[in-house]
């Protein structure tokens, strides 16, 4: 995810606190290391370091830092593990520019590999050290500026924005492709920063940019041109009237409801970050030869790798145990051997379970791989290699973007496995995003009838069992009821028992399973049950089911994903009609690190 700012002044002035207020309010953006750089005349001052903002600022005094532009990052690493060579802004061969990025610019390997053969000076693995090239190789070749920029982007794959600036000159310069930007006018100031919470403090008229905008800052003007063709846009600035609290959570009254909306944009990037990692064909060759495959987690992560193993087998023919990390060690470690291979699937990557099965795994000779949102956790220093999640930080307890991205990740895997091509995987983000279109206004109309019970099932088949399970455990965790996930042929072997009238039952059915669907939900409904479906429009659930929950049309798969959206919605919606905080659900961590 990764934040930056930056600020341009009219003369050289103190702007260390400035940059240190910015990168505070940037942090939740990411917190592997925080960077500095101040620009003046020819003199770039630049000091950086892994560790949190007050830490860092305090070892290398950026409050002494004095320039008349200044940029800042906050990084969430993805490429390179968290270090000083990897953490922004980076220079340029010569010491002459000085830029930083946040989001993924997915042919980083290959762009290093490029300027190093063309004589550059590469430094790290970061892709915003690419950046900072992909501008300096055309300034060499004797472009201005912003064409250099305008080339650069096209070099530079991903989605991304990125502000660079150069000595002996009073400007600095930014460009929007996929991650967010904002510009800020003050008085006797411009700034430029990935959100919001960074550019308030210091003026409230903004301007929002779009994908494939340059942006020049001056210290009282900005200009912004097309990357296209170069030409002029025009653009009004708007005054920002909400609070920092608003503005922190994106407008939205919890984090949990930005960062579901969020998860369209993380599955984009996650599916072009994965099309270029070359981690991806190392596991899936292991895996392919293995004698067992396991797919071990905890909690959401768990029913990720149940997803995972339906996905695996369906797709690519290619049987994989799901299994939960702490019955991984009594249950199969002991029978393992080095033919086998685990993925071991952690958002934090810190879950000491997780951690447990991985050490006993790895005793018997297991060949360990990872799939993590956390860069540089435990977890992916452990294992031989560790697919990254790109989700940026999850606030929210309950965890939502970041199982999605695992069910992509899993969905990824096994189309690659299979040799299918993995383009067709890229309707998803749309099809995230008109699902949340379609069914917040259906689960509302719900929500209060369901909201009356402390008692409910959420009940699927094949991969949609998995979306189940975490349905129920998103209500257990912020609405404090007692929600069971099940296999829906399952319920007939006991659980009927608890059906009274209006008893509700949630039921995702994926396209392929609606008959088997339909015969569950009707014994349930024979017997006074509300029965909830999810799923597309179908006339059988429409005809069998007490309400139906239209999902948009698309394959099996993608419709076991998109299941999962109406059911965090709804837990979303409980909570807060029960007047809990869905964001700090109580007794719960994000990160457990305890057996
Ligand atoms: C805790 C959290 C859950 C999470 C589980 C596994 O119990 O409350 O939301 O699913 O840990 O976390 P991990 O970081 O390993 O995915």
């Amino acid at each position: 995810m990764c934040g930056i700012f930056g600020i341009v002044t009219k003369d050289e002035q103190p702007l260390g606190p400035i940059l240190i207020d910015a990168a505070r309010r940037l942090t939740y953006r990411g917190y592997d290391s925080v960077g500095a750089a101040t620009i003046s005349g020819s003199k770039i001052d630049l000091r950086k370091d892994t560790g949190r903002v007050d830490d860092v600022a305090a070892r290398y005094n950026f409050a002494e830092m004095t320039g008349q532009r200044g940029i800042t990052q906050l990084r969430w690493a993805t490429f390179g593990e968290p270090s000083q060579v990897n953490s922004q802004p980076h220079l340029d061969s010569d010491g002459d520019l000085v830029g930083a990025h946040n989001g993924n610019v997915v042919n980083n390997v290959e762009l290093r590999q490029q300027f190093m053969a063309e004589g550059l000076t590469v430094r790290s693995q970061n892709d915003g050290e690419s950046c900072v090239h992909a501008v300096e190789r055309y300034i060499n070749k004797g472009y201005d500026f912003i064409d250099a920029i305008r080339l650069a982007y096209g070099d530079l794959q991903g989605d991304y924005a990125f502000v660079i600036g150069r000595i002996n000159d009073d400007k600095l310069y930014a460009i929007k492709k996929g991650s967010g930007l904002v510009v800020g006018i003050g008085g006797s100031f411009t700034c430029v920063s990935s959100d919001l919470p960074s550019i308030l403090p210091l003026t409230r008229e903004i301007m929002r940019i779009q994908d494939g905008e340059i942006i020049t800052l001056w210290p009282d003007r900005v200009e912004l041109r097309s990357v296209k063709d170069g030409s002029l846009i025009s653009r009004n600035t708007e005054t920002v009237t909400e609070t920092m609290d608003a503005v922190q959570k994106g407008g939205y009254p919890h984090f949990m409801l930005k960062e579901i909306h969020e998860q369209p944009q993380v599955a984009r990037e996650l599916l072009h970050l994965l099309e270029s990692n070359p981690d991806v064909q190392t596991m899936l060759e292991k895996m392919r030869t293995a004698r067992q495959l396991y797919f071990v987690g905890c909690g959401t992560s768990y029913h990720a790798c149940l997803a995972g193993a339906v996905f695996f087998a369906k797709i690519a023919g290619r049987a994989a145990i799901p299994v939960l990390a702490p019955q991984f060690v009594p249950q199969y470690a002991p029978a393992v051997n080095y033919e086998d291979v685990g993925l071991f699937v952690s958002q934090s990557g810190e879950t000491k379970d997780v951690l447990n099965a991985l050490q006993s795994g790895e005793e018997k000779g297991i060949t360990s791989f990872g799939l993590a949102n956390v860069i540089g956790s435990t977890l992916t220093k452990a294992t031989s290699c560790t697919l990254p999640l790109c989700c940026g930080y999850e606030i929210s307890v309950p965890a939502t973007k970041t199982f999605t991205n695992q069910v992509v990740a899993f969905l990824y895997l096994a189309y690659r496995l299979a040799g299918r091509d993995t383009a067709e995987l890229a309707v998803i983000p749309d099809l995230m995003e008109k699902t949340l279109e379609m069914v917040t206004p259906q689960v509302a109309a719900i929500a209060p009838a369901v909201n009356k019970w402390n008692d409910l099932y959420c009940l699927g088949y094949g991969a949609t069992y998995a979306m189940a399970l975490e349905g129920a455990l998103k209500l257990k965790e912020i609405t404090y009821a007692h929600c069971e996930g099940m296999l829906s042929t399952e319920f007939k072997h006991g659980p009927l028992s608890a059906v009274t009238k209006g008893f509700p039952i949630l039921f995702a059915a994926g396209p392929l399973d609606v008959s088997l669907i339909v015969s569950g939900i009707n014994e349930v409904t024979c017997r006074g049950a509300r029965a909830i479906a999810i799923g597309e429009e179908d006339a059988r659930l429409r005809a069998n089911a007490s309400d139906l929950i239209a999902l948009p049309k698309s394959t099996p798969e993608i419709a076991s994903l998109l299941a999962v959206l109406p059911l965090q919605l709804l837990s979303y919606q409980m909570s807060v009609m029960r007047g809990f905080d869905p964001d700090f659900p109580r007794n719960l961590s994000k990160t457990l690190t305890v057996d």
